[in-house]
């Protein structure tokens, strides 16, 4: 039952927020998020946060072998918004919300347990989806993410070549699309013709 209002005290929320700062700018995603839409939503979902889980310290360790099995599940589900680096990808920034960078003060400032709990659960009308199934497993991972998070800061141009190297084509070929050359004209010179006499 607490869990139902506080979902509805959410919504509504969503709502005020949705009418407070789009009030007569139309519909559109391709509007930038202000910073203040950005800090309400935060401070909405940290608000959210159930206090224990806020103040839990990570369980997994913080060793190679936990950078190692993060850097394969951060490549696997997160790079494609967030990118490599934690910066965002041209997809994870034209979102609304836009995917924060993760690397910037107001996400290293969150606690552990709220990173945490924003993996497991996602942020409910945004981009961001929910990782855990409520099992042991999928909590591991998520607290093994959390400590990827708190890496990224301090990654090296070495570190970030290494990343790359795990990183899915398609998250390439996403930021590719979004910046579309101009095409050629002409008989068989189309970008498919080309790839069609390859
Ligand atoms: C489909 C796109 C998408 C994917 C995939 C995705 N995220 Fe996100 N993420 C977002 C967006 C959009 C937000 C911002 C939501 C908001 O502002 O409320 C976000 C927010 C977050 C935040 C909160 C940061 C902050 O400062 O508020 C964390 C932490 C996070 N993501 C971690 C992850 C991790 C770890 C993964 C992979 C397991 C992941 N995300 C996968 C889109 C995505």
């Amino acid at each position: 039952m607490k869990g139902f209002l506080l979902l509805v005290a959410f919504f509504v929320g969503c709502i005020v927020i949705v009418v407070l700062f789009s009030f007569g700018a139309g519909i559109s995603a391709r509007r930038v998020a202000s910073p203040t839409e950005q800090q309400v939503t935060r401070a909405t979902w940290r608000f959210l946060v159930p206090g224990k889980i806020k103040i839990k310290e990570n369980p997994v360790p913080d060793s190679a072998e936990t950078l190692r099995d993060a850097t394969q599940i951060w490549v696997d589900r997160c790079v494609v918004c967030h990118g490599n680096d934690g910066g965002g990808t041209s997809m994870g920034r034209t979102m609304h919300p836009p995917a924060p960078d993760l690397r910037k003060v107001l996400t290293q400032s969150l606690t552990d347990g709220e990173l945490f709990y924003v993996i497991e659960q996602g942020i409910p009308w945004t981009g961001m989806p929910a990782w855990g199934d409520g099992t042991p497993d999928a909590e591991k991972d998520s607290w093994t993410l959390v400590r990827f998070i708190r890496s990224i800061p301090k990654f090296t141009p070495a570190d970030l070549r290494m990343i790359e190297k795990f990183t899915p084509r398609a998250t390439e070929r996403v930021d590719r699309d979004r910046r579309p050359a101009p095409l050629p004209g002409g008989k068989g010179d189309t970008p498919l013709e080309k790839l069609a006499s390859k």
